[in-house]
């Protein structure tokens, strides 16, 4: 790479005002790259979540609102993500093959809105497990194959009440392909799956736990499914057989502390390659910023930014409403 010798170059000419600057940028963000996560309660109020300041849990009506409002800020996709109550958790988590969910209720009362958005469900059961894990758990371990039995059906479910990407985000082995294969088989051909391809087990997302409701649930961790932290060279084997099972689009999660597996996967699978900026990086940049420890704005804009560096089609942030404003102003 050529580099350049001083004085004939000097790196600051291209610095040295905004229009320059403009002209010479390499990212950009725009609404179009971002998902929206929001949640729901079944109860007839918004709450506020502790660990999350400036996130509520939404109403039906409120999630149905909150879609055309990103709609109308160009937000491509909302991903749903509902609080359920312990007494309809069970150690199966049967509630999530329930048709009229509130999941499902929240999809159809979006879709009825008529906002043009995409809708995004998690597939998991740890919304609706009673011990909050992700699968079906026996003796301590989660089983593999007998949860995948139980996604399928979520799958179907979120599909047939109107979801239009499946985000399996539970880490079974061999859960994309047999979830395509029913797609295929009950005629949801356009069906798109979104897979948390190379998910790590984080310390990050504790504040996504207590705004679904299993901060207190969870028994034990989530390590003999989620990835180990150390490793990237697993991450790219993880990728390659979602793509091979059918996923359309991949995930790395969390995002910052790994733009390093995101740069990776992207560069070797050119495939649509999404980042999650989790829970915990959204709390610990909001509580920074309210110590006024941080500007809030910029250092929110400048994370999406990184994402976007490190070679992300488009990022799953808390922040989306408030970054897409932002947009549209500037
Ligand atoms: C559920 C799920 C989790 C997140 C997204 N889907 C939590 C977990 O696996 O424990 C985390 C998102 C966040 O922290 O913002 N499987």
């Amino acid at each position: 790479m050529a580099g350049g010798r001083f004085p004939k170059t000097r790196m600051r000419r291209l610095r040295q005002n905004p229009w320059a600057r403009r002209l010479t940028a390499e990212a950009h963000l725009t609404s179009d790259d971002l998902i929206w996560p929001i949640f729901l309660t079944e109860n007839e109020t918004r709450e506020t979540i502790a660990s999350m300041p400036g996130i509520e849990r939404l109403t039906i009506e409120d999630a149905a609102d909150a879609a055309v409002r990103a709609a109308e800020l160009g937000i491509p996709v909302i991903a749903l993500f509902p609080n359920t109550p312990s007494e309809k958790r069970d150690s199966e988590g049967s509630e999530a093959l329930n048709p009229n969910n509130l999941v499902c209720r929240a999809i159809r009362a979006i879709k009825r809105g008529g906002a043009e958005i995409g809708i995004l469900c998690d597939v998991a059961l740890d919304p609706y497990t009673d011990h909050g894990h992700d699968g079906i758990m026996e003796r301590g371990e989660i089983l593999n194959d007998e949860t995948i039995k139980i996604l399928i059906a979520q799958a179907l479910t979120q599909i047939e009440a109107g979801c239009d990407i499946l985000a399996p985000s539970d880490m079974m082995d061999g859960r994309i392909g047999r979830i395509r294969r029913i797609l295929e088989k009950e005629g949801h051909k356009n069906a798109l799956i979104m897979s948390y391809a190379a998910k790590y087990a984080s310390a990050f997302y504790g504040p996504f736990r207590e705004a679904v409701g299993a901060k207190d649930l969870l028994k034990g961790d989530k390590r003999t499914y989620q990835m180990n932290p150390a490793n990237s060279n697993e991450a790219l084997r993880e990728v390659a057989m979602d793509i091979e099972e059918g996923a359309d689009m991949v995930m790395v999660k969390p995002g910052l502390p790994y733009l390093d597996v995101l740069r990776r996967v992207k560069e070797v699978f050119q495939m649509p390659t999404f980042a999650y900026q989790v829970s915990g990086e959204y709390a610990m940049l909001v509580a920074a910023s309210q110590k006024g420890f941080l500007s809030h704005d910029e250092a929110m804009m400048e994370s999406l930014l990184a994402f976007k560096r490190a070679g992300a089609d488009g990022i799953l942030t808390y922040f989306a409403l408030e970054a897409a404003k932002l947009l549209q102003d500037s």
